[in-house]
């Protein structure tokens, strides 16, 4: 049987290893200097005036509104086609998750259905690049009037652009994640990105028990540990140095796959002028179950793209959404890495299109 193909495979080696090992040596494991160094490249790759480095994407979308103050009574809108952390962070708020459907084609969700889910309520809108395809942002801008903050879940849109401005720069705040099938890894981890130094702090205060660093001790609102150590903030600085040619090849494997496939299941695609992120490359068919296992049964390793929300037990009593139902059912998330030869891709292809 041929060699298994992996869902994922990070894209680390010698310089990853060197810069963890300096932290090892140096003895300070966490709360030391590479935390800063972490979150100052990642400000430069994304644009923004500040970065907070947290212990996982769903940390970052939980401090992300807990520093706009979103809680009980409030309501926030997600996207029914989504991972359930994005969910999940607006409830353990306190808060209520709306959900609104998707475009089973994108997979992103639609606008005008954001804009007939605003209530006097709603707080704010947890905006999911999903897989990392920008959403359209001006048409969702003009969905909601100008008290609603736009909050970005750019977990896997890190190097995505919607037109010249890099997710993680469009929202007030935007939430990234360091999860292994993300771009650049830490293992496990997660940043918050702002331009506005209030939020920012009140998101450092957040990830460390409340304590403001550099003042005299005191906690005026209860936080949590949810920092990012150094060993793990070592680990993703090289891989921001080299953002853009991670970026590059994944772009190349999008594209042969893409070639291989586009003229037999829907293949994702991105806005004239936006860059895709690709964070996963997440295909829809109508034998998307039959793919799944056949593929597996060959050592070809597959996924299902995410979740329907509001077919979690926690979200039953949402609503029906069957944009989201479609994805669900047809999405299909192929194995998916920039160091993947056109060899492996020719294979999944191939094996694919039995199912097509
Ligand atoms: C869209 C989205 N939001 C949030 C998360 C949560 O990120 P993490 O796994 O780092 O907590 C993920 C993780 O895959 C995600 O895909």
């Amino acid at each position: 049987m041929s060699k298994a193909i992996r869902l994922a495979r990070p894209d680390v080696g010698e310089a990853e290893l060197a810069a963890v090992a300096d932290v090892l040596a140096s003895g300070q494991l966490t709360m030391g200097p590479q935390v800063a160094a972490f979150e100052s490249a990642l400000a430069s790759a994304v644009g923004t005036a500040h970065a907070v480095a947290v212990s996982s994407g769903t940390a970052a979308i939980h401090l992300a509104l807990l520093a706009l103050r979103v809680g009980p009574g409030d309501e926030v809108i997600v996207p029914a086609y989504t991972f359930p952390a994005t969910a999940n962070a607006v409830e353990l708020c306190g808060a209520r998750a709306v959900l609104v459907d998707v475009d089973p084609e994108t997979f992103l969700v639609r606008p005008e259905l954001v804009a007939e889910a605003v209530t006097a309520r709603t707080r704010a809108v947890l905006a999911v690049h999903l897989f990392g395809r920008p959403v359209a942002w001006e048409e969702l801008q003009t969905a909601v009037s100008q008290d609603v903050v736009l909050v970005e879940d750019a977990a896997g849109a890190l190097g995505a652009r919607y037109r010249e401005t890099p997710c993680g720069a469009l929202g007030l705040l935007a939430c990234l994640s360091f999860h292994p099938r993300k771009i650049v890894t830490t293992g496990e981890g997660g940043a918050v990105t702002t331009d506005e130094a209030e939020l920012a702090g009140a998101v450092r205060r957040l990830r460390h028990h409340g304590i403001a660093s550099g003042q005299p001790m005191d906690i005026s609102t209860p936080g949590f540990n949810y920092r990012l150590p150094d060993v793990l903030c070592a680990l993703g600085i090289p891989q921001l140095e080299r953002l853009e040619s991670l970026l590059a090849a994944r772009e190349r494997v999008a594209g042969w796959y893409t070639e291989r496939l586009a003229h037999l299941v829907g293949t994702p695609s991105v806005d004239e002028g936006d860059r895709h992120g690709w964070q996963a490359y997440v295909v829809g068919l109508d034998r998307r179950d039959d793919a799944l296992a056949g593929l597996r049964a060959e050592g070809i390793e597959t996924q299902i793209g995410t979740y329907a929300v509001h077919h979690l037990s926690a979200y039953r009593d949402r609503g029906s959404f069957p944009g989201a139902d479609a994805a669900f059912e047809r999405a299909l998330a192929l194995p998916f890495a920039g160091t993947m030869t056109e060899d492996e891709v020719d294979r999944v292809s191939a094996a694919l299109a039995r199912y097509a």
